[in-house]
C-alpha cells in the first residue's frame, strides 16, 4: 500500500523558462535510464530478492525513484511555462505540442518511447543488482550531462540532489549485492 504525501522531496521553484532543457530532462522521464525506468524495475525485480531484507530496500529505492519522476516532470512543466508555439517549435519540441499540448509524455529527448524493454528483469539477485548499480551509474553521469547544460540555479540544485541520490542507491546496491555474496560463501563453507 501506498501513502502519498503532498510535497516534493526536494522544492522545485524554476522561475526562467528553458525549453532546451526541458527537452532534454525527458532524458530522465522516459528515456532508458530514466527515473521511471528505475522505479518500475526495482518494483518488479523485489519479489525475486532472495529475502525480505533484499525485497525491502528494493521497494524503498523504487518508491523514491517514483518520487523523482514527480520532481522531473515538476520540473519539465515549469521549465516550459508560458511558452508560445514559435518557442516550443524552435526548440525541437513542436512534436510535443502536436501529441500533448503542453504536457508531457514518456519518451527521451530524441523521441523514442518508454519501454518495459528498460525495466531489466533476469530474476537472479546478482545480474539484477549489478544492473541496477551499472543503471544508477548511468542515471549519475545523465544528471552531470544535465548540470553541464545550465547555469540557473533553480535549476541546479534540484538536479545536483537528485545526481546525490543515484549515489546513494548505487552504494546501497552495492551493500546488498555483497552481503548476499558474503552470505553465500558462509552457506558454502
Ligand atoms: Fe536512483
Amino acid at each position: 500500500m501506498f501513502l502519498y504525501e503532498k510535497k516534493l522531496e526536494y522544492p522545485i521553484n524554476i522561475r526562467k523558462r528553458d525549453l532546451n532543457l526541458a527537452k532534454n530532462l525527458l532524458a530522465q522521464y522516459g528515456g532508458p535510464d530514466s527515473e521511471l525506468g528505475a522505479s518500475l524495475r526495482y518494483f518488479n525485480q523485489r519479489y525475486t530478492m532472495p529475502d525480505e531484507k533484499g525485497a525491502a530496500l528494493l521497494t524503498d529505492i523504487g518508491t523514491e525513484e517514483l518520487a523523482h519522476v514527480e520532481m522531473i516532470n515538476t520540473m519539465i512543466i515549469q521549465l516550459m511555462a508560458g511558452a508560445t508555439i514559435e518557442e516550443l517549435t524552435s526548440a525541437g519540441l513542436n512534436g510535443n505540442y502536436t501529441m500533448h499540448n503542453h504536457g508531457i509524455f514518456p519518451t527521451d529527448p530524441n523521441g523514442v518511447p518508454f519501454t518495459s524493454a528498460y525495466i531489466e528483469t533476469t530474476g537472479d539477485w546478482r545480474a539484477d543488482l549489478e544492473s541496477d548499480m551499472a543503471a544508477e551509474q548511468r542515471a549519475r553521469a545523465t544528471y552531470e550531462h544535465l548540470i553541464n547544460e545550465t547555469s540557473d540555479p533553480d535549476v541546479l540544485a534540484p538536479l545536483s540532489f537528485l545526481r546525490q541520490r543515484e549515489i546513494v542507491h548505487y552504494t546501497r546496491f552495492k551493500e546488498l549485492r555483497d552481503y548476499y555474496i558474503r552470505k553465500n560463501q558462509a552457506n558454502n563453507d
